[in-house]
């Protein structure tokens, strides 16, 4: 069965595509077949991952997938040890199709379970066929949000050291709470990441010993630092990559706290 985990924060910018997408790189590169779950409409982890334009992906998204409660179909091969179900622009009308039944093609496609559950029901499907599933998510909560969080059995919570980003801890964990009641698995917290960290700054570094005060058996020892080589990854991608070490380099430790954290 996989492990599924999910990055979210109702926050921008934050690092939660960069950091999903890293995590499907180290995973795979370590042996584990991933799939990679794109819920946000800007795509990002889709083109970070495929180096493809997002809208190249109109029709064969994980919309569609959700919309037809069957993922196959719409995986995207990155490489052997990668796959995808990508998103674009469309995804946008997934709430709207999910009290109306209309996609943005006219159609009408019920879905008759709980609307919290549409990702869930198809990622039961695709279980056996990956280690880990990692889900990327929107800045604002939103029902895709609630569906990755009620699919996922750990949530890493990003937290980039500002003010705003403090005051989204407390709304982000309600989100995780409220999930927990409706879905069948478990969502648990893996864990608090601090990210996006100006070393110069002294508000960053008061604002991660605030939060590692507030949640100290949460917070990640591996703190994520403002690196332009990791910033860069949304140009290169992972492959053919010429500071793709300096790139990751920082979030090897991250990584270890977390296998260890979900494996237990
Ligand atoms: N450690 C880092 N150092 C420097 N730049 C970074 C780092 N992590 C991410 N970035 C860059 O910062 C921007 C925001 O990162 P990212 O898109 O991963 O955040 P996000 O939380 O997914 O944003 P959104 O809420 O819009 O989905 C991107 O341009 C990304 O390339
Ligand atoms: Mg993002």
């Amino acid at each position: 069965m996989a492990i599924r985990i999910t990055m979210g924060i109702q926050k921008g910018g934050c690092g939660k595509s960069t950091t999903t997408g890293v995590l499907a790189h180290l995973l795979a590169r370590d042996g584990y077949k991933v799939l990679a779950v794109d819920l946000d409409s800007q795509g990002n982890l889709t083109e970070l991952l495929s180096q493809t334009p997002a809208n190249e992906f109109a029709e064969r998204s994980v919309l569609e997938a959700m919309q037809e409660q069957d993922a196959r179909p719409y995986i995207f091969s990155v490489d052997e040890k990668i796959d995808l179900l990508p998103a674009n622009n469309f995804l946008a009308t997934f709430q709207r199709w999910l009290y109306t039944g209309k996609t943005y093609l006219g159609d009408q496609v019920r879905f008759t379970g709980s609307p919290s559950l549409v990702l869930n029901n198809i990622m039961e499907q695709i279980d056996e066929d990956y280690d880990f599933v990692v889900m990327d998510t929107p800045p604002s909560l939103s029902e895709q949000t609630t569906n990755a969080l009620c699919a996922s059995d750990h949530v890493v919570v990003m937290y980039e050291c500002s003010n705003w980003c403090y005051s989204a801890i407390p709304n982000f964990l309600d989100s995780v709470d409220v999930a927990r009641d409706v879905s069948p698995n478990a969502v648990n917290i893996a864990g608090i990441l601090r990210t996006m960290n100006d070393v110069r700054r002294n508000d960053a570094k008061a604002f991660n010993e605030i939060i590692e005060e507030d949640h100290p058996e949460l917070v990640f020892e591996t703190i994520i630092t403002r690196k332009a080589p990791t910033g860069r990854l949304a140009l290169y991608g992972f492959e053919e990559n010429p500071e793709i070490k300096q790139a990751l380099a920082q979030y090897e430790g991250f990584y270890k706290e977390l296998i260890d954290r979900v494996q237990d």
